[in-house]
């Protein structure tokens, strides 16, 4: 196999979470169950390297795949998640699970039953404040798709009501405004 960074990185994640695998999906690469979830199980914790909203525009000059892969982690810092599951994590307009963050740590959590072999997503809006300004073309298929993956404030009121009586849009994106 050609060590590319995608299959190093596809190693060390695999790894790290016996429940999890990686695998190709209708998205690149996505995170598969490898056993069922239980609607409000911890499915595993999002590790990487905070760091600061710079660091991530910087990204964009040098390798704008890291940057797009950066999950919010309170007003001023991201988590990177280079080389950990979390870089696998696709986004879904109709997702099975969220971030929600415990003390220091961001963690995927089952927001349904998820069964073995399904892939694990969650909504990437939940984590763009309304000061995030990326955007992405969405392709996953769902018939509630939205199309285009925008920050918080620009979902639709029913699903930002959902997804708030989940617990899965932190405080600290909430806090951002609307
Ligand atoms: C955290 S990575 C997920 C892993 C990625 N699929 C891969 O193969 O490396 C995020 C990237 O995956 C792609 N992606 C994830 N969900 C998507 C979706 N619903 N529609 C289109 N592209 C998606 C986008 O290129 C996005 O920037
Ligand atoms: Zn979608």
């Amino acid at each position: 196999m050609r060590l590319t960074i995608a299959n190093r990185n596809k190693h060390r994640a695999m790894s790290f979470a016996k429940t999890l695998t990686v695998q190709n999906v209708r998205n690149g690469l996505g995170i598969i169950a490898k056993r069922k979830f239980a609607a409000g199980a911890t499915i595993c914790r999002i590790k990487g390297e905070v760091v600061t909203g710079e660091a991530v525009w910087s990204y964009w000059d040098t390798d704008s795949r890291r940057g797009k892969n950066c999950f919010r982690y309170d007003a001023d810092h991201y988590l990177d998640p280079d080389g950990e599951i979390g870089a696998f994590a696709n986004h879904s307009c109709n997702p099975n699970a969220g971030i929600v963050k415990t003390g220091r740590r961001l963690m995927l959590r089952a927001i349904r039953l998820i069964a073995a072999g399904e892939e694990i997503t969650h909504d990437y809006s939940t984590l763009l404040g309304a000061d995030d300004v990326w955007k992405m073309k969405c392709n996953c298929g769902e018939t509630a798709c939205r199309k285009l993956v925008r920050n918080f404030g620009k979902l639709p009121a029913s699903v930002l009501r959902r997804y708030r009586r989940l617990g899965i849009i932190p405080d600290y994106i909430i806090e951002t405004g609307r």
